[in-house]
């Protein structure tokens, strides 16, 4: 067992129970009776989530699951998503309603953009990406800061039936320009840049590499939209590159929306695997937009009359695309969107965006949780959120010192936490208190909500006792569940359905405590999570090996106090570069982040002679572990030569 799932599995015996607020409780939007009605008759509890929405053709069939795994939901049923997340909303009255309090890092910089006003961008959008000569069906990729156009052109997108791929602006033109390549996409939507702790930071030059490496395959991007947020100079391929106000602006705001088929596809969210290569996963609308619609309202208990909600989470990850985009607006929601980082100007920063616009609902990482514990309770004592209701915290396990902490220091100690289990591929939460039923258990994501039905199986599959740990499984489908891998159904096929029959596989260790409850344990394969971010071993080490002076690299996931995880490299130089030179530490960890992005860089880069491998040549990343995290090596007796612990032990010893 890892020391972090040792932790976990002793602090499972946590006692604090906090029971939900009883004006909360009486009127909560989830109620205890929910988990017996889904129970009773899941698909038509489904079937009525589905209600949520506005459908131009009903459904025939709320689940076809004759050929698993491939999942339809709500069949024959026609919709538009953007027609869901907007029109019906002015059409209902509420265009004056504010959509989004946007709020840009400069902090003079806010913008409040109602309903009304969304339609006629989304509108516009779709008839400028029209002329540009996107279609039905064609893939438009996204890379872009936190503005209200980025959500303004996935609605777009979505409106024209033309599934979107938002790449986080963080990650590097080689891991856009392979996005571009997977998914075959032909426009780009950019700006020249956004601004980071008060200085602009540019992403067109990442867009212009990104196409050059495409076209090297034979891959043309036609087209590149470009907003102008920072004005900084950018350079120009004139046949090519559009400005987004010489397009859109003119644009009309008539447009007459078509209405999908439930199945068609919505979006393509590139995560990563155990392999080098990330999966496209893929979401289609119907199903999508009902699981988000209903988690939003009934996890958060969001009252769209009198909530704002805050979700802290940027687009280009799927807790942005569910939280931030569908969810909230499928569900007429006020939300605040924030371009900056939390400490900029200052280390209160959040918490002052949280007193301004009276935030009720807010949903954040624990890696930001521990960070702030550090900074000291002080910085948000300074602050009135006295109108916070509802907290949540998703992405990675909350230790329950951060749990007790948020509820207290954010929370005034009234607040439920929802520790949210989910993932890119799950589209929407799956597991998780509910803040008006559950006693929340600080590090517990509790149970299954109404609908969902989860177990922890041990390695033959069978449901293990409570008290027990294991793999954590979905046993039924779910209506926002991804449907397959872009191009790829084998690899979905193998990933997710095959090491346990019938049931798909999260990649997650659990446990189950002696009432019941789930505790997540992290990640059972090759995917570390840094700051809530998923990233591959073996993604990391093609970076570093596609070094001309690295002979071969491996990467393991160390626990970090404050990000959860971090990538620490073993690796082994090529004879012709010699020492590597002093630099080499610095050299391979800015070429890690030009291959992948800044979040991928190697906390720590030991140059070894050589690796610990088992007589059929596997690394035996476990002990490198042990060494990453300074523990005593395990047992090594697997190992073909079992003194190459001792040398990387006594390098580490003296790199220290
Ligand atoms: C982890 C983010 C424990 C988990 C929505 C999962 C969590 C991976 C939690 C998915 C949680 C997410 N408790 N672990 N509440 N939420 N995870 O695809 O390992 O970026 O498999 O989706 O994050 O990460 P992804």
């Amino acid at each position: 067992m890892s020391e972090q799932a040792e932790t976990l599995a002793n602090l499972s015996y946590e006692e604090r129970r906090f029971e939900p607020p009883a004006d909360l409780a009486a009127d909560a939007n989830l109620k205890a009776d929910a988990y017996e009605e889904a129970a009773a008759d899941r698909l038509a509890y489904w079937e009525k989530q589905a209600d949520r929405l506005d459908w131009d053709t009903r459904w025939e069939r709320v689940l076809d699951w004759d050929d698993p795994p491939f999942a339809k939901w709500f069949v024959g049923g026609k919709l538009n998503a953007a027609y869901n997340c907007v029109d019906r909303h002015v059409e209902a009255g509420a265009g004056d309603k504010v959509a989004f309090h946007w709020v840009g890092e400069p902090e003079d910089d806010t913008r409040d953009l109602t309903y009304a006003q969304l339609k006629d961008e989304v509108c516009k959008a779709a008839n400028a990406l029209t002329e540009l000569g996107v279609r039905t069906g064609d893939r438009v990729a996204i890379y872009m800061p936190m503005i209200p156009e980025t959500v303004v052109t996935m609605l777009a997108c979505a409106r024209l039936g033309a599934p979107h791929t938002v790449v986080f602006g963080g990650f590097s033109a080689e891991a856009l320009a392979s996005r571009i390549e997977d998914c075959d996409a032909r426009v780009v939507v950019t700006s020249d840049g956004g601004y980071r702790r008060g200085a602009p930071s540019a992403l067109k030059p990442a867009v212009d590499e990104a196409c050059a490496i495409a076209e090297k395959t034979g891959h043309t991007v036609t087209k590149v939209l470009v907003v102008r947020r920072t004005g900084q100079d950018i350079d120009w391929t004139d046949e090519r590159d559009v400005w987004w106000h010489d397009v859109v602006d003119p644009a009309s705001t008539e447009h007459q929306c078509e209405f999908f088929d439930s199945e068609h596809p919505l979006y393509v969210m590139y995560t990563s695997g155990t392999t080098g290569k990330p999966k496209g996963i893929l979401h289609t609308t119907g199903g999508y937009l009902v699981g988000a619609a209903y988690t939003h309202w009934g996890v958060f208990d969001l009252k769209p009359e009198t909530d704002v909600f805050w979700c802290t989470a940027d687009i280009g990850w799927v807790t942005g695309h569910s939280y931030v985009v569908y969810g909230p607006l499928a569900n007429q929601a006020t939300s605040v969107m924030y371009e900056g980082t939390p400490d900029s100007p200052h280390k209160g920063r959040w918490w002052e965006i949280v007193e301004k616009y009276g935030v009720t609902i807010f949903y954040t990482a624990p890696t930001a949780i521990r960070t702030f514990m550090k900074w000291g309770d002080d910085i948000p004592a300074k602050f009135d959120m006295s109108k916070l209701r509802v907290l949540g915290s998703v992405g990675e396990p909350i230790n329950p010192e951060a749990y007790v902490w948020y509820r207290k220091a954010i929370g005034g100690d009234r607040t439920p936490v929802v520790d949210t289990w989910w993932q890119t591929e799950t589209g929407m939460i799956l597991i998780s208190p509910l803040p008006g039923v559950t006693a929340g258990k600080p590090g517990s994501a509790m149970t299954p909500i109404p609908g969902v039905v989860a177990d922890v199986v041990n390695d033959e599959g069978q449901s293990v006792p409570d008290g027990s740990g294991g793999y954590l499984v979905l046993k039924e489908p779910w209506p926002a569940m991804l449907r397959t891998l872009w191009g790829d159904d084998q690899r979905f096929k193998d990933t997710y359905w095959s090491r346990f029959p019938g049931m798909y596989f999260a990649g997650d260790g659990a446990k189950k405590d002696e009432d019941g409850d789930i505790w997540l344990l992290g990640r059972v394969d090759d995917v570390m999570n840094v700051s809530g971010h998923r990233l591959s071993t073996t993604e990391i080490e093609s970076a570093l090996v596609s070094h001309p002076k690295v002979a071969e690299a491996a990467v393991v996931g160390a626990t970090d106090p404050m990000t959860g995880q971090a990538p620490c490299a073993f690796v082994i130089l090529r004879e012709s570069a010699g020492d590597g030179g002093e630099d080499i530490v610095a050299e391979l960890r800015n070429h890690v982040a030009k291959e992948i992005g800044a979040i991928a860089k190697p906390r720590q880069i030991m140059v070894v002679a050589e690796l610990p491998k088992t007589r059929s040549g596997k690394i035996m990343r476990r002990l490198l572990r042990d060494v990453a995290e300074k523990r005593e090596i395990g047992d090594v007796t697997t190992l073909a030569d079992s003194t190459v612990m001792d040398l990387i032990g006594q390098g580490m010893a003296a790199s220290s």
